[in-house]
């Protein structure tokens, strides 16, 4: 037996500097939990189909469940030269329970057992992520609870345009982050696909049960094309792109947060606990939790670009370039899992200035729209009322008023159908709570929304 599993067919050594550029052990080692659960259920069904006997699987099992216990504590030596976990876990074993361990590697390759750590690995991760966002969207329900009669300007094109409720504005996060858990939900179903037993890329000639491996490994499914199953990464990229999204969420939020933070707003602040300080300005509270959540979310990008790129054009089947999918992977489920904890922490812990949100509401024409409401109830086409009321807003602000601080007088002169019951509409109470459409910002279709939200919580 030569020094490497696969070292049969060399005469030389690998050099050293292969041997660093090749592994990635530093990387994949994270997979061992999978690899291990894996091989034991690989080796219970060349069992089951005689292709071992019942006393070597279970000295290759409790082999395993050694090396598992050895490298949760810390133990277990790792080894560039060594390549991967695939290898690792397989000559530790081979020191552990000598010559038997030759046999686990039978109806195997690295090219089946790789997918199938990973399709394990991002399971898990992916229903710890849908877990997490079941969290956040129970902190922004509280959030919005707690903010149905706080009012804030709604922007476009970051100009103030009609006032809302800090509690709908924030229900906005509430439905992006509903749909991001149903596309991590929907994808379940791509990675839930057992590859092992596709070998190398052909299949294999031994009698193996493919079905009792799924069945161990709870996976509802086996792949069905040998070729495809081993070099099939797309269930890796579309968690890269479906985590994309989801921090393109967290960077918008962020983005509100910054903006929000800073003098010119005013509308909140951040906590002590989540903000820092500038080492030479003393003034400064800097938010830099956001500023980090909105840089992260470049690099999920990037990880998305770079997964998509490294398959690009690559032949069938099994290619070393697709070892190179683990990092951006990993990275990814680092970052977004940072980023659900550290919001849900946040939320509940922003200082909001109700003051100043609804201050901003009173100033820049924000009731202009109900104006130009007011007038075509009154019997004129929209766009007719929208020119009348864009004269009396001109006017206003020639003489530093706002709309509703105009007399009924002046308002008159811009259309003769304005009436003194003007005024109550273009309060800002009564701006939002007409606003009944569904979907709209009205407090009784906002409670509604959060009342049902709270439901599908629950289930
Ligand atoms: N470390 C490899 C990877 O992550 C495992 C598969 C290696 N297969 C091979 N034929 N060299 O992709």
């Amino acid at each position: 037996m030569s020094e490497k599993p696969w070292g049969g067919r060399f005469s030389e050594k690998t050099d050293r500097i292969v041997e660093s550029f090749t592994s990635s052990i530093n990387i994949d080692k994270r997979l061992y939990p999978y690899d291990i659960e894996g091989s034991i259920a690989h080796c219970k069904m060349l069992a089951e189909v005689s292709i071992i006997t019942e006393e070597e699987a279970s000295s290759l099992i409790q082999g395993l469940e050694k090396i598992r216990r050895e490298i949760e504590r810390g133990k277990f030596q790792f080894d560039d030269s060594l390549e991967d976990i695939h290898m690792h876990i397989e000559s530790t074993l081979l020191q552990n329970v000598g010559k038997v361990a030759q046999k686990l590697h039978t109806a195997r390759s690295r090219n089946d057992q790789v997918v199938l750590d990973v399709r394990m690995y991002l399971k898990n991760e992916t229903l710890k992520i849908m877990h997490g966002l079941a969290k956040l969207k129970k902190v922004i329900l509280a959030f919005a609870r707690d903010h149905v009669d706080t009012i804030l300007p709604g922007y476009t094109h970051l100009q103030r345009a009609q006032p809302v409720l800090l509690a709908h504005h924030m229900m906005a996060y509430y439905e992006m982050f509903l749909r991001d858990s149903e596309r991590f939900g929907d994808s379940l179903k791509r990675i839930n696909v057992m590859p092992l037993g596709s070998a190398a890329l052909a299949g294999t000639t031994y009698p193996i049960d493919r079905a009792y491996t799924a069945k161990l490994l709870d996976f509802p499914e086996i792949s069905r094309n040998s070729i495809d199953s081993v070099s099939d990464r797309d269930f890796i990229i579309e968690f890269l792109s479906t985590a994309s999204i989801c921090m393109v969420h967290f960077s918008r939020l962020s983005e509100e947060l910054i903006l929000w933070s800073s003098s010119e707003f005013g509308f909140i602040e951040l906590p002590d606990s989540f903000a820092t300080g500038s080492s030479i300005m003393p003034q400064k509270k800097n938010p830099d939790v956001p500023e980090l959540i909105r840089g992260k979310t470049g690099i999920v990008f990037g990880n998305l670009m770079a997964l998509l790129s490294i398959m690009k054009s690559l032949p069938l089947a099994y290619n070393r370039d697709m070892q190179e999918d683990k990092r951006p992977l990993f990275d990814t489920v680092d970052i977004l899992t940072a980023c659900i904890t550290i919001c849900a922490a946040m939320i509940p812990k922003l200082k909001i200035n109700k003051e100043a949100m609804r201050m901003a509401t009173c100033k820049g024409f924000l009731n202009a729209t109900d104006m130009a409401d007011y007038l075509v109830i009154r019997g004129i086409p929209f766009r007719q009322a929208h020119d009348c009321v864009g004269k009396a807003v001109i006017y206003a602000k020639d003489n530093n008023k706002e709309l509703h601080e105009l007399t009924l007088k002046e308002l008159k002169t811009f259309s003769s159908l304005i009436k003194k019951d003007v005024f109550n509409i273009l309060k800002t109470e009564q701006m939002i709570n007409r606003r009944k459409s569904f979907g709209g910002t009205a407090k009784e279709n906002v409670m509604a929304a959060i009342k049902e939200a709270e439901k599908n919580l629950e289930i």
